[in-house]
């Protein structure tokens, strides 16, 4: 048995937890109604803020013991650069117990990340990154993404983006849909 979970701010990680359970015929729900049920794979999906990803730690406390994780993250970043893909990784599993990692993979899709609908908090905080970015000594590849998009709406999303995360479940569970 499968669970798909999310959390979200903004809709991205729920769009694609959705799409990809209408690929594999599921249901996906928001990471604090998930009850654990015996699945034997859980795929969460949680946006990325300031490093950590939403409802990550809350699914793998309560998901069974012996099941898999498979961390999907949803964020602005480019994670086809590895620098990002890897800090992306190592946020994920530093928020994960030891034991957990060996049955843990990670996929790192886009979203979209909207200025005009921003809370005041998430707001300031762009407003904090980018000041601090704009102090940096060693600029990241991503930064310029950053600081030139900020205030304006931008849209990485991407259906297709989410065909090597249900060709993996499929690999995984041959009885996935
Ligand atoms: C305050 C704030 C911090 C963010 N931090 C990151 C980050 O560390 N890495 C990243 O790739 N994207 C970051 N983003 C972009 C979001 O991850 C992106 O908008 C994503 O689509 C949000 O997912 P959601 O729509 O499901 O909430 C941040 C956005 C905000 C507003």
């Amino acid at each position: 048995m499968i669970a798909i979970t999310y959390s979200t701010c903004y809709g991205s990680a729920g769009e694609y937890a959705a799409l990809l359970g209408r690929t594999l015929g599921l249901e996906a729900i928001e990471s604090s109604s998930y009850a654990p049920a015996g699945e034997s794979m859980v795929i969460h999906f949680g946006g990325l803020y300031a490093g950590s990803m939403r409802g990550l730690k809350d699914v793998a406390l309560r998901m069974p013991d012996s099941a898999e994780l498979v961390a999907v993250s949803v964020g602005v970043a480019d994670p086809t650069l590895p620098d990002n893909a890897s800090r992306i990784d190592a946020d994920i599993r530093r928020c994960l117990p030891q034991s957990m990692l060996p049955r843990t993979t990670i996929f790192r899709l886009r979203g979209r990340l909207l200025y005009s609908r921003l809370s005041a908090k998430h707001r300031a905080m762009m407003w904090m990154l980018c000041r601090f970015i704009e102090r940096r000594k060693a600029r990241r590849e991503e930064d310029d993404l950053i600081l030139s998009t900020y205030g304006t709406d931008i849209d990485f999303f991407d259906p297709a983006s989410i065909a090597p995360i249900s060709e993996y479940v499929r690999s995984r569970t041959p009885n996935a849909h």
